[in-house]
């Protein structure tokens, strides 16, 4: 084998070996590179006769577009591989079952609020919203519980910046400051109405919410919900309240057969106040009085912090638990499981 074919021979070993392209680029300067055989091959030709030149000089640089031809295969090939290989490692299984796409749900203490939403929707109450973090006046003040007053101990809650010093804003222990919040709005919306004897039309309104007391076991919660009801007018009688949450009740539970009992209470924005219980007459909670609002006659002092005459607009407040609501129309019996975030548990409602 001549020495020229030997080198191509060389080259074409020196290129297989090589495993990265850095290797492939130093076997192509041992060849093709400024110090390289095949450079030193052409320096080598000055010497020779012009005759010699031309043939040698042809055979030379046939040699080298024979070893470049190797080089760019050996590139290629090079380059096919790290593809190849990069397509195995991303290769995708087309045969694999897609993951599922689960269909959101409603929390069951919000189906409850939407329940609760429309049916007194249907009755004409109109639906309000207002801050979790509230003032002293509208938690408690404003709601004939003055700073001394001994309900507030039950009222025990987190208090945040802000507010007066001696009353701190807190997060609101339950949902009755709407009550004030909402009837102020309305008096201001049919002020010249009201000032000038014509009245004003019904509040009619509930407030459902987030309300936070310190308090926590398997029927308490830190963060709980509480839906509050208020009904002012001119015209409205605790037959009233007694209808409107009766039907409530038993649209709720679907059971035309359930009972309500008023049972005598204190609250200090309500005289008379009163417990509603209610109770089932089949099903596994049959025969037992089950507590689920607070209510009364709201209290003159209040209306009074509303902006209006207590001589000429009586009215009607409550104040229920959704979350207790919904322990009952599913038959739960620990409050926290709407809290742990246990898609087990959640999944089932929907
Ligand atoms: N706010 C009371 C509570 O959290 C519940 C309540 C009782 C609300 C009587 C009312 C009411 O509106 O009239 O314990």
């Amino acid at each position: 084998m001549s020495e020229l074919s030997q080198l191509v021979e060389q080259a074409r070993q020196a290129f297989a070996q090589a495993k990265h392209p850095a290797e492939l680029e130093d076997a192509k300067a041992l060849f093709l590179g400024k110090s390289g055989r095949i450079t030193e091959l052409m320096k080598g030709l000055s010497s020779l006769s012009v005759e010699e030149k031309k043939t040698q000089g042809a055979a030379i640089n046939e040699t080298k577009r024979a070893v470049e031809g190797l080089l760019q295969d050996a590139r290629q090939a090079m380059a096919d591989a790290a593809l190849a290989k990069q397509l195995a490692a991303e290769a995708l299984d087309v045969t694999m079952p897609g993951r599922r796409r689960s269909t959101g749900g409603l929390h069951p203490v919000s189906l409850t609020l939407e329940r609760i939403e429309s049916i007194f929707g249907s009755m004409g109450f109109d639906v309000a919203d207002g801050p979790e973090i509230e003032t002293d006046w509208f938690n408690f003040t404003a709601l004939n519980t003055p700073a001394d007053h001994p309900a507030r101990s039950m009222h025990d809650t987190f208090y945040v910046e802000g507010g007066q010093q001696d009353a701190p804003n807190l997060l609101r222990t339950h949902t009755s400051p709407m009550q004030i919040r909402h009837a102020v709005q309305h008096v201001k919306r049919y002020q010249t109405d009201i000032e000038a004897g014509k009245g004003m039309p019904e509040i009619r309104v509930i407030a459902p919410g987030r309300t936070y007391r310190v308090d926590s076991d398997a029927t308490h919660s830190p963060m709980f919900h509480q839906c509050e009801g208020l009904w002012i007018g001119e015209n409205v009688s605790f037959k009233d309240l007694r209808n409107v949450f009766t039907r409530f009740c038993q649209t709720f539970f679907e059971n035309d057969d359930l009972v309500l009992r008023f049972r005598p209470s204190f609250f200090p924005f309500t005289e008379p106040s009163a417990e509603i219980d209610i109770q089932f007459p089949s099903g596994p909670l049959a025969g037992r009085w089950l507590e689920v609002a607070g209510s009364g006659q709201v209290h003159p002092n209040v209306v009074r912090n509303m902006g209006l005459d207590p001589e000429r607009y009586i009215g009607f407040a409550f104040g229920m638990g959704p979350d207790r609501l919904t322990m009952l129309r599913y038959d739960i019996g620990d409050l926290r499981l709407f809290f742990d975030g246990d898609l087990r548990f959640l999944q089932q409602f929907n």
